[in-house]
């Protein structure tokens, strides 16, 4: 089956409003979280065109690194590390404007200039974090959590 994903021009709630339906579609009924977590990361790679877009899991209380795309990246990080370890620890998403002045951010690339990081929920823990990365200063706002947090919602 073809599964090729539309792609628009448009202001960011119009990139959002075209992509969330497609990303919905594609994940569900499909039951495994990595193949829905790897086209949901393709998916806003395409659309978006980020420096990079992934998942990092919980796994014995670190971050591990989950699917993503983009260049290689950091494996594993501690609670309260870094942007994604203090999205985790405060159960909060996190735009960072500008990584530089986020105190502790971890840089898995040099190119990476703002950040955004949104905790995926379950049952009140945290389970994991989406982590965007962009090579822009300034790249995420208001618009990006909404969408983003509805994204991760769906995740199973
Ligand atoms: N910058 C992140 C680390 C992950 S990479 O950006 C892919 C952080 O400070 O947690």
């Amino acid at each position: 089956m073809a599964e090729d994903l539309s792609i628009i021009t448009g202001s960011k709630t119009e990139q959002y409003q075209s992509l969330l339906p497609q990303i919905k579609a594609l994940i569900t009924g499909e039951p495994d979280q990595t193949a829905n977590l790897a086209n949901i990361t393709a998916a806003l790679k395409e659309q978006f065109g980020w420096l990079w877009v992934g998942f990092y899991l919980v796994k014995d209380n670190e971050l591990v690194l989950g699917p993503f795309q983009g260049p290689v990246a950091c494996t594993r990080i501690r609670k309260g590390k870094g942007v994604c370890g203090t999205s985790w620890e405060k159960a909060v998403t996190l735009v960072v404007p500008d990584v530089e002045a986020f105190p502790g951010h971890i840089a898995c690339s040099s190119l990476s200039r703002s950040e955004i990081v949104v905790p995926l929920m379950r049952d009140g823990s945290v389970i994991g974090v989406l982590d965007v990365d962009s090579i822009r200063l300034d790249d995420f706002n208001e618009t990006d959590r909404r969408f983003l947090e509805e994204i991760v919602s769906w995740i199973l």
